[in-house]
């Protein structure tokens, strides 16, 4: 990549599986900085996530297009290289949220290696509200699957899905035999 580009587009990448109020809450705080959102879901099934990436696209898309209808952001999946990905778009700026400092060892490896991947590449850090300060994907799976109660954490349509993939027996439509 070279020059400046003229349109600020910020990529905010993860695995989003699933995607929570925490994330929502930060492309939210993105839109009014940049000129363009773009949320970059990774391809990663070898690691074995309970949606697909094209689930997670989906997913993804239909909560930006509810939460911020005509707003400037969009959805992407990605695989390979994160600046790859970035220089295929022209965007320089990677976005990720910090929760606490336990993120920090790791935020600071991988900025620090996409810059050295790509000088032009920085990474900018947002902290979400405080209410989700402690909310992670995993324990978002964890906790549901366990029965818990997500209520104002998760988007009713990710609860939806969550329900559907981890209490199959809630669902008829899923039950071994089933054929309607
Ligand atoms: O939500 P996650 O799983 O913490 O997101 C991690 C992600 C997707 C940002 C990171 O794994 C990534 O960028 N993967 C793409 C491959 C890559 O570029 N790896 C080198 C990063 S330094």
């Amino acid at each position: 990549m070279t020059g400046i580009p003229t349109r600020r587009i910020a990529v905010y990448p993860g695995s989003f599986d699933p995607f929570h109020n925490g994330h929502l809450d930060i492309v939210q705080r993105c839109l009014p900085i940049f000129d363009e959102v773009v949320v970059a879901v990774l391809f990663n099934e070898e690691k074995r996530p309970l949606f697909s990436v094209d689930e997670r696209v989906a997913m993804v898309r239909h909560l930006l297009a509810e939460s911020f209808p005509g707003a400037p952001c969009r959805v992407e999946s990605f695989s390979g290289l994160l600046v790859d990905f970035m220089a295929r778009l022209g965007a320089r700026t990677v976005v990720r949220g910090l929760r606490a400092v336990s993120d920090f060892e790791f935020e600071f490896q991988m900025a620090l290696m996409n810059r050295r991947l790509n000088p032009n590449v920085e990474t900018v850090f947002m902290m979400p509200k405080e209410d989700f300060s402690y909310l992670s994907s995993r324990l978002v799976k964890e906790v549901y699957g366990l029965g818990g109660d997500l209520t104002g954490l998760v988007p009713p349509s990710v609860l939806a899905l969550l329900a559907e993939r981890l209490h199959p027996e809630g669902h008829p439509e899923n039950r071994p035999g089933h054929n309607a």
